[in-house]
């Protein structure tokens, strides 16, 4: 007994399930991060070719497979891709559709419980500083994630666990509920209450005044165009990057919601509603809330420094420091975060849809038991993510599938399209039952620009690739809460790369951890001595008390303290530090074998079905 196919219920909701599919993590703080880092106005331009070349088309490519194969019988790409290439090889290369997304939705979600997390922390006040003490928010952050060597505002990573835990039993319930019920629903609830918590946070961000900048300071940083960095393949590598990754194109999620619609549904229409939608929230309200709180709180000299620092230092570190200094920390904080969270969220059950799908119409599983084992691997896979997030785990599993694994599907997606398929075939596949037209110039983006263009960034992703990892410096002040200025260093210099390198050699030969402690004497005049000193032997051997000490002195190390808002002053202070050379490659390789595992269980699922359907039809019987 096979369960009946399910679809969206109404028009409506399936453009509010699309539009919260693709609208997430990486409107709201990857957009802005990625538009810092590549220059501000340097980037929106290769960032509109890149949505013109690869975005729309991929997204026509993937609601014309997805409602072809829904029509079939198939919402996850392994059938999907079967049907449109009738050799054995089709369905395999569908697993990518199934692996990909499983490995992607482990950290994706993990972000999402920090949210949450963080919007729990908001709604308690729990990181706002009170007089006399500061809760600094890189280590809070650090810290709650167990990628520090202190201890000072979270014991453990059980708190991160916790939250995890809970988000991943919501995402299961609602996976759980169905197409309708469930993420249907969903959607219809959250994306009007994100578009209201935009709104409060840009009229919040736009009222702030000028402190170091204005609000426009920050909005000319992304909006002033900057001819000279189209040169720089980089910058255009970083557009393409984003237009993938914002869009949810190449993890077969799209393909897996189109699935649902129905026969003579507009896709053209509605796959263009979808990306304009998303684009809007990522260039309106990506662009005017984070970007403009930096320009006005730090200045917008320091727009780009802030971005550098990485997408998740702009949401936990910056944006809550730029909140906590004005009133109402506690609404908009959690506004902030909650806002994070939903978009997240609508997001993180598209990510695992294909995989309830291919256990639903090609397992033949029951929804409810769907959902059950979706639910333990993700959990299961997590573990690894949240333990050793100091080793990389997370970055690694990032690269795989977020970075480089949805260029491969996205390659694959668009010959089998165009070449294989048949592009005249797809076309009218693409406009059955369309009012709107696709530009027919788009035929040939789609035959020639597309997949050449693809290759292109695939080799400069791919030549980013390292196969064994350096080993990781992490060092911490104890007991930082007792602390209630900031510790700060300049950047390394040649002679701190040449130490940090000879640290690296030594744990690669020594293939372990190795630990220090020390104690330092911070003087207000910038001097210090190291009192005491203690580490593992092998570290001693390149990394002494003398060489510690250098090494901070090469770097400035310093404590400094703002009272009342007046500059900050250097000041004494007697501190301990805990420092860790990490040797990461056994964790690298774990996370490689967990993609791997993932890969070699869904090939062995996906030869096994067919096998058995293949078994069923000479005894005959019926598919
Ligand atoms: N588009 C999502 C965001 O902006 C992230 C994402 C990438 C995604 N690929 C996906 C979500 C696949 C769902 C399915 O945050």
């Amino acid at each position: 007994m096979t369960e009946q196919k399910e679809r969206w219920g109404t028009r409506i909701g399936l453009i509010l399930a699309a539009a919260g599919n693709a609208i997430g993590i990486g409107n709201l703080l990857r957009f802005p991060a990625q538009a810092g880092q590549n220059g501000g106005g340097a980037f929106m331009i290769p960032y509109v070719v890149s949505l013109l070349l690869f975005g729309l088309p991929l997204m026509w490519i993937a609601w014309t497979i997805g409602r072809y194969g829904g029509r079939l019988g198939h919402s996850s790409l392994p059938g999907m891709f079967d049907k449109m290439w009738n050799r054995p090889i089709g369905k395999y290369l569908g697993v990518l559709g199934l692996g990909l997304p499983m490995v992607f939705c482990l950290y994706y979600t993990y972000i999402e419980a920090w949210c949450l997390a963080y919007a729990y922390f908001s709604s308690t006040g729990q990181y706002i500083s009170t007089p006399g003490s500061s809760v600094d928010l890189a280590v809070f952050y650090n810290e709650f994630l167990g990628n520090a060597t202190s201890h000072s505002y979270f014991p453990s990573v059980y708190t991160a666990l916790f939250f995890l835990i809970i988000t991943i039993l919501l995402n299961v319930w609602v996976l759980a509920r169905g197409i309708v019920k469930g993420i249907e629903l969903l959607a219809k609830i959250a994306i009007p209450l994100l578009v209201l918590f935009c709104i409060i946070l840009v009229v919040r961000v736009l009222t702030l005044g000028t402190i170091e900048g204005s609000a426009w300071d920050g909005l000319a940083f992304l909006w002033t165009p900057d001819f000279s960095a189209l040169a720089n393949p980089n910058v255009w590598i970083a557009a393409a990057g984003q237009i993938f990754f914002t869009l949810s194109i190449g993890f077969g999620s799209l393909e897996c919601y189109a699935s649902y619609v129905r026969e003579k549904e507009d896709i053209a229409l509605a796959a263009t509603t979808t990306a304009a939608t998303n684009e809007f929230v990522e260039v309106i309200f990506g662009s005017m809330i984070a970007i403009p709180a930096a320009a006005i709180f730090f200045g917008s000299s320091q727009v780009q420094s802030i971005a550098q620092s990485g997408t998740f230092a702009i949401g936990m570190i910056s944006m809550p420091e730029i909140l906590r200094s004005f009133p109402g920390i506690q609404f908009f904080g959690t506004i902030w975060f909650l806002l994070l969270f939903f978009a997240a969220f609508t997001s993180s059950v598209a990510v695992c849809q294909p995989v309830m799908a291919f256990l639903q119409d090609e397992a033949k599983l029951k929804r409810g038991v769907a959902a059950a084992i979706v639910g333990l691997i993700w959990v299961l896979g997590t573990i690894p993510v949240i333990f050793f997030f100091k080793y990389g785990v997370f970055d690694e599993f990032d690269f795989w599938a977020g970075t480089i694994g949805l260029v491969v599907l996205a390659i694959v997606e668009v010959i089998l399209f165009s070449w294989i398929f048949g592009l005249n075939k797809g076309w009218e596949e693409l406009h059955v039952g369309a009012l709107m037209r696709v530009p027919n110039f788009f035929k040939f983006i789609m035959k020639y620009v597309t997949p050449f263009a693809l290759l292109a960034i695939f080799i400069g992703w791919a030549s980013q690739a390292r196969l064994t990892p350096n080993p990781r410096i992490l060092w911490n002040v104890a007991d930082r809460s007792n602390y209630s200025g900031k510790f700060q260093m300049d950047p390394p210099n040649d002679e701190v790369h040449q130490i940090q390198q000879s640290i690296y050699d030594e744990v690669n030969s020594a293939n372990r951890d190795l630990t220090a402690w020390a104690e330092v004497n911070l003087q207000s005049d910038g001097n210090l001595q190291v009192t005491s000193y203690s580490a593992d032997p092998h570290l001693e051997k390149v990394f002494d008390k003398s060489r510690f000490e250098r090494w901070l002195k090469l770097q400035n190390f310093r404590y400094e303290v703002r009272e009342n808002n007046g500059p900050p002053r250097m000041q004494a202070a007697q501190i301990t530090i805990g420092l860790e050379a990490l040797d990461r490659s056994p964790y690298i390789w774990l996370a490689r074998i967990i993609i791997i595992g993932f890969f070699v269980v869904f090939f062995s699922m996906v030869a096994v079905i067919w096998k058995s359907r293949a078994n069923g039809i000479k005894q005959g019987g019926v598919a």
